[in-house]
């Protein structure tokens, strides 16, 4: 799939005044400053589309953007930074999780980890709240040219070994630079499947 169009749609807190869920959508989240902000300019071909900064913490709101008139893609903020204000951290966790549990058109969620660490309890916690949830999640492998490429293979084998101590099968995953504009392809290429078997919602089941 080519990215034609990208456009900001809406920014909010909540669930019933995102977009109506009549296309497909995707979710991108992660730890503060994983780069999820980064990874969607790239692949939407826009270095200015979502914000990004080197302060943790950026991205504060729910965020819509319209790719090619088709789906939806979304920018969350990010968890796991403990410089946040406890209060404010609550916030983004209950309306993101309230957003992640019930949004119908929600196809699949884009957990954004770092490809230079193993796993975090931050991020274990967050994908076993998918699990239990049956969100279903990819995870994406982020800011791979920081690596050196011998050590690629290393690090997410030993991610892989991990995470299959409590998964009985392992998610898909993408190995990623918003830098180098590595991966994206293989994202829009899952995207594109995946819509196709996208279900509309019943547009006569009252919201
Ligand atoms: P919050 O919105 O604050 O949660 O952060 P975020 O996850 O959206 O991260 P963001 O995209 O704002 O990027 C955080 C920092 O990492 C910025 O300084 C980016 O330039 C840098 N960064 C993001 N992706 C990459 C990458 O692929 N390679 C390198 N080298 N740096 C990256
Ligand atoms: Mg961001």
């Amino acid at each position: 799939m080519k990215v034609k169009t990208a456009e900001f749609v809406i920014s909010n807190t909540r669930v019933d005044l995102c977009p109506k869920p009549e296309i497909p959508e995707y979710a991108f989240i992660g730890r503060s400053n994983v780069g999820k902000s980064s990874l969607i300019n790239s692949i939407c071909n826009n270095k200015k589309l979502a914000k990004t900064s080197s302060t943790p913490g950026k991205t504060q709101l729910m965020n819509h953007f319209m790719i090619n008139d088709e789906w939806y893609l979304v920018d969350l903020p990010g968890y796991g930074f403990t410089k946040t204000p406890n209060h404010l951290r609550m916030k983004w966790q209950n309306f993101t999780r309230n957003y992640l549990r019930s949004r119908e058109n929600l196809m699949c969620v884009f957990v954004l980890l770092d490809s230079r660490h193993n796993v975090q309890k931050a991020d274990d916690e967050f994908m076993e709240w998918l699990g239990e949830n049956a969100i279903p999640f990819v995870m994406v492998f982020t800011k791979m040219d920081k690596l050196d490429p011998r050590d690629i293979e290393g690090n997410v084998n030993t991610y892989l070994e991990k995470m299959s101590e409590k998964w009985s099968f392992l998610p898909q995953y993408f190995l990623t630079s918003a830098e180098k504009k590595t991966g994206k392809e293989e994202i829009l290429a899952f995207v594109e499947e995946t819509n196709k078997t996208f279900v509309k919602p019943d547009p006569n089941k009252v919201w």
